[in-house]
Order: structure tokens, then sequence, then C-alpha cells
């Protein structure tokens, strides 16, 4: 797939994201978040600080969560690039969303993408996590509007209701 239009300035780069490998136009200095975002339309990470502070623009990263904004692309050629719009069958994902959603663990949402994002790489890690371990797994992604509590319940909520559907089966 030709994700756009490269312009004569820019490298051609070959990304692996979300399954599929894309040649996209970039300058070398372009962070993996200028890419997914502005050349590629992948909108789900979020531009916060910019600066690797906010954890908005987490992305996953040969299955470890990253900051994109800290990750020049260039560099990310050989890796497995997952942005959440690639996670979305994923069934712990789906489960974090629905408990997201009921527990309502968003106002502005701003953060959300980010937080589901190392959310979901948690529960593939620990399947049962405790609150310490929510906290400190999300201790990189900075939400200005829940305090937090709320969050940490519904990652739990995930998690049990995910040992439930393993229960039934
Ligand atoms: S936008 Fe990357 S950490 Fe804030
Ligand atoms: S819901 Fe607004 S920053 Fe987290």
């Amino acid at each position: 797939m030709n994700a756009n239009a490269i312009a004569p300035s820019q490298a051609v780069l070959s990304l692996n994201v979300n399954g599929e490998r894309t040649q996209v136009g970039a300058d070398l200095h372009d962070t993996l978040l200028t890419v997914l975002r502005d050349r590629m339309q992948l909108t789900a990470a979020k531009r916060g600080c910019n600066q690797g502070v906010c954890g908005a623009c987490t992305i996953s990263v040969d299955g470890v969560p990253m900051r994109a904004c800290l990750s020049l692309a260039h560099n990310c050629e050989d890796a497995e690039v997952l942005t959440l719009e690639g996670l979305q069958e994923n069934p712990r994902m789906r489960a974090l969303q629905l408990a997201f959603a009921r527990t309502g663990a968003f106002q502005c949402g701003f953060c959300t993408p980010g937080m589901l994002v190392s959310a979901q790489a948690l529960l593939e890690r620990n399947p049962q996590p405790d609150e310490q371990a929510v906290r400190l797994a999300l201790s990189g992604n900075l939400c200005r509007c829940t305090g937090y509590v709320k969050i940490v319940q519904a990652v739990q909520g995930a998690a049990r209701a995910l040992a439930h559907e393993g229960d039934g089966q």
C-alpha cells in the first residue's frame, strides 16, 4: 500500500503498521507520531505534549507500549507497529473499551487511546493485575479529567470479564 504522495525531499520508509507493510514518504527527522497521524491518517494516537511526557501518543512497538512522539520513524522499519486502530479485534482491547465505557473511565477522552494501548499490554502480560500493577502500568499516561479511580476500576473490570469469559469456554 502507498499511503501518501512522496515529496522529492523525503525518503521512502517501509513500515509494518497494523499488520500491513506500507511505503510512506517521510523526512529523516519525522517521528513515528508524525508519520502515523499526518502521513497515514491514523489519528487514534494523540499529539498531546509532543515531548514524551503525557503518554497520549502511546502505541505498541513489538508488543511494548512506546511513545510515538519520541520514536524516529526511520528507526522503526524492522518493528511491528500497532496503533489503537489495529487493535480493534484484540479481545483484551474489546473488553477494555467496553469496561471504559461502562465505568465512565473518561471525560474528554484525549488520554484514552494511549491508556487503552498501555492497559492492553498490561493484560497481555498480567491477566489479573492488582490495583498497584494497574497504576504502575498506566503511570506514564496522564489524565487531567478523571482522577484515575475509574480508569483503574475499568482495567480491573475488563480483566474480570475476560477471566469470566475464559471460565465459560
Ligand atoms: S504526545 Fe507523546 S508523550 Fe505526550
Ligand atoms: S479523560 Fe480527559 S485527559 Fe483523560
